[in-house]
């Protein structure tokens, strides 16, 4: 993991939400734990509304350091990581200013990087800021989601972006393929003989996958109510895990076999037919309710939220990949704020045997899954049958675990931390490519347009539950049901 060469990570945004809470804790523990950033590298952290370095590091000190090591923050790392902070004060909207920023950067060795954790409407004009004062040369650029808001306005970031900077130079950020466990379904798919003979239609009857969230919109109503779930977490997130569970082995890990395979995936996808919405596209909205023996608000009197939006915060889609592996094997994707639990998972359900010599039990679908758990607790899953012990022959569901944090106690790390080290050193394969990108977009936009043209609301839910009911129904017309809903 250690960096040979040096850096200079420059941060826009560097009093923001995300790099209070993410990219200045994830720096930090890379640094803490020693060898992953080079000696020589540094952080320039760029901001309008501070005076100097002192400040900044003053509010570094306030308000990052509360983000870092649960277990208590190691004083001496913490120390020089303070020394690798350099601060330049720059107002984003005038770009004479970026000459400071060229003149802080002049003579540094090593790779530049710009992480520009912004709106999206500041994208273009610091990259084309950024060109003005030939800051573009040897050097990379991370952009945060959301990037665009449909097809066309991510077409004209990445049309502006690339004007600028080449693909190899753009690093688009998806801090879920960052997760431990992403990685792990990668090493288990492809490392292992035993279940990619299995991965295909013959043998699954079809998947989940669920990314569920208790919090609700926090201090984001306003722009989450100009968002909603689908291009918060569908266009991307949703669709990023499900291109890397189907997507065909790669010729090998290097960044473009990687996601031209998602990118087959995410082109295989059935385009849904508007006529069809109602049956393969659930949305809601959370109404008032209880999470954890607290009664939470309802999203529509959320702050920044418009009293009368119909703004979904609960999707579920059925989906299918037209391809020879996937032929009619449903994917079901789901998110929602505020609902009965935070997790996220991938269920992969086998389908039952063809015969049974032990008897029924034995035919029972959902018998063999396989269950990958990203968040909480990382582990995987494989549910089997056995027979119960005792008279008779009467099957009973057990369960084999792989416990990560088990079986490897030490060297777990965050997603920002793997994504950033894998900016600095020049790792692609974990970021989103345009045509990706693209391909993503240009599916859901049949959903975002007729669910913009609809004059149905989302269905109600209330907080602290599953979403609708209509996500069950759903999924009962395959004759399946959601994992937390199997008795
Ligand atoms: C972000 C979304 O991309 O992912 C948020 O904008 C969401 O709305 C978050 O809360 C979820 O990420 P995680 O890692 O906490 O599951």
């Amino acid at each position: 993991m250690q960096t040979d060469s040096s850096f200079t990570f420059v941060l826009f945004g560097g009093t923001g939400d995300l790099s209070m809470r993410k990219i200045l804790p994830a720096l930090f523990e890379a640094h803490r734990a020693g060898g992953m950033l080079a000696d020589s590298g540094k952080i320039v952290a760029v901001a309008r509304h501070v005076a100097d370095r002192a400040a900044y590091l003053d509010w570094v000190n306030e308000h990052v350091k509360p983000h870092v090591s649960k277990n208590g923050v190691d004083e001496t790392a913490w120390a020089s990581f303070l020394d690798r902070i350099e601060f330049v004060k720059i107002d984003l909207g005038n770009p004479e200013d970026f000459t400071l920023l060229r003149d802080a950067l002049s003579g540094r060795p090593g790779i530049r990087v710009f992480y520009l954790a912004t709106g999206p409407s500041l994208f273009v004009p610091i990259c084309r800021a950024l060109a003005s004062v030939g800051l573009n040369e040897n050097s990379r650029i991370v952009l945060e989601k959301p990037l665009g808001y449909d097809l066309k306005s991510s077409n004209a970031i990445n049309d502006a972006v690339g004007e600028i900077f080449a693909e190899e130079q753009i690093y688009r950020i998806d801090h879920y393929l960052g997760k431990e466990p992403v990685q792990n379904l990668l090493a288990l798919r492809f490392g292992n003989v035993l279940f990619e003979p299995l991965w295909r239609r013959e043998w699954v009857e079809s998947i989940q996958i669920t990314i569920a969230e208790e919090l609700g919109v926090e201090a984001r109503g306003d722009f989450y109510d100009n968002t909603g779930a689908l291009r918060d977490m569908v266009q991307n997130h949703l669709l990023q895990l499900l291109s890397i569970v189907a997507m065909e082995p790669p010729h090998s890990m290097d960044s473009d076999s990687v996601r031209d395979e998602k990118l087959r995936v995410l082109r295989a996808l059935k385009p849904i037919d508007p006529r069809d919405i109602g049956k393969v596209a659930v949305r809601g909205q959370y109404h008032a309710g209880v999470i954890r023996g607290n009664a939470v608000p309802a999203y529509a009197t959320e702050p920044g939220v418009k009293p009368d939006s119909t703004t979904e915060t609960f999707v579920a889609l059925k989906v299918e990949i037209e391809n020879w592996r996937w032929a009619g094997v449903p994917f079901f994707l789901r998110t929602g704020k505020r609902l009965a639990d935070r997790v996220a998972e991938i269920v992969v359900n086998f389908r039952a045997v063809p015969h049974s010599a032990l008897g029924a039990s034995a035919l029972r679908g959902g018998a063999n899954r396989l269950v990958i758990r990203l968040q909480p607790n990382e582990t995987i899953r494989l549910y089997c049958l056995a027979k119960q012990p005792g008279e008779g022959m009467n099957l009973a569901s057990v369960h084999l675990d792989l416990a990560f944090d088990r079986f490897f106690r030490e060297g777990q790390m965050e997603a920002y931390q793997r994504l950033l080290l894998d900016v600095i050193n020049g790792r692609l394969a974990l970021f989103v490519r345009r045509d990706e990108q693209e391909a993503a977009w240009r599916w859901v936009e049949p959903i975002l347009n007729e669910w913009a043209a609809s004059n149905k609301p989302p269905k109600p839910y209330a907080a602290g539950t599953w979403g609708p009911a209509a996500a069950s129904a759903m999924l009962a017309q395959h004759d399946t049901c959601w994992l937390e809903e199997e008795n």
